[in-house]
């Protein structure tokens, strides 16, 4: 399933409402929202969107922050998804930073790992064995990559635990990531796609071929939902009618 907005702001408009439903559906059903943020450039203007239009109207203080991955940098670094958020995020709307689960990239990337697992086995209600977070937002990187799942790298076949330090060759560094069993097990994901340099990979998972050939691709949930939200930009090989490979709409 799949919705194209016409740029990155109406993308961030259109996000803010679908966080804000997922949300006060959580509140009302659990009374907590425990959603996974994503990393990158693009959930900035998400961030705003929440801090501004939407900071009276979500009941901040049920809510859980997670993230979906992080690099393994201290928490003020400038590449830190954590400082991102707290800046964009966090900050603006004074969260408490009881609420505030990051994953310490400071830390040796094996024992933030499983730290990380720890904190969401503590804190994540479970329906059976795993946490399920309500909602995980995600980016693509242009090579199908999303959280820290780049291709061909040892986090892509992790089948148990939930959390995982990966190593990225092309970059040479370790990063924190949350698994597929962790994301599978999610209420709700939220794709979060500009730009047309991930025209190519968008069209590779979404398009009528489709497939699970990356990383982005392999992402299904359980018993959870998927939206992607795309800009024209990151679209433009899409089919027009709106239809994903197998058909949804
Ligand atoms: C990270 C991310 C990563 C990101 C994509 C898209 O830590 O970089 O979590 O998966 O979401 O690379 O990044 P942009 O939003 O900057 O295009």
């Amino acid at each position: 399933m799949f919705r194209v907005l016409p740029d990155a702001e109406g993308l961030a408009r259109e996000a803010a409402r679908e966080f804000a439903a997922s949300a006060a559906e959580s509140v009302r059903d659990r009374g907590l929202f425990c959603v996974a943020l994503s990393g990158g450039s693009t959930p900035r203007l998400l961030h705003e969107r929440l801090a501004g239009d939407w900071a009276r109207e979500i009941a901040w203080e049920r809510v859980r922050f997670y993230f979906g991955d992080e690099r393994c940098v201290p928490p003020d670094h400038e590449r830190s998804n954590y400082r991102m958020a707290r800046e964009t995020l966090f900050d603006p709307l004074a969260i408490s930073a009881t609420r505030i689960f990051r994953m310490r990239g400071e830390e040796e990337p094996r024992r933030a790992a499983l730290d990380y697992e720890a904190e969401l086995r503590t804190h994540v209600p479970a329906e059976g064995v795993i946490p399920r977070l309500d909602l995980v937002l995600l980016g693509l990187g242009s090579d199908g990559h999303t959280a820290s799942l780049f291709p061909e790298t040892q986090a892509l076949v992790e089948k148990r635990r939930l959390a995982a330090a990966n190593f990225v060759a092309k970059f040479s560094e370790w990063r924190l990531t949350l698994t597929y069993p962790c994301l599978r097990a999610a209420r709700r994901i939220l794709f979060l796609v500009t730009g047309a340099e991930k025209s190519d990979a968008a069209a590779a998972i979404l398009g009528r071929r489709g497939g699970d050939s990356l990383p982005a691709g392999r992402v299904k949930p359980r018993s959870g939902s998927v939206l992607w939200l795309l800009d024209r930009a990151a679209a433009a090989k899409l089919p027009v009618d709106g239809s994903t490979a197998d058909g949804r709409r």
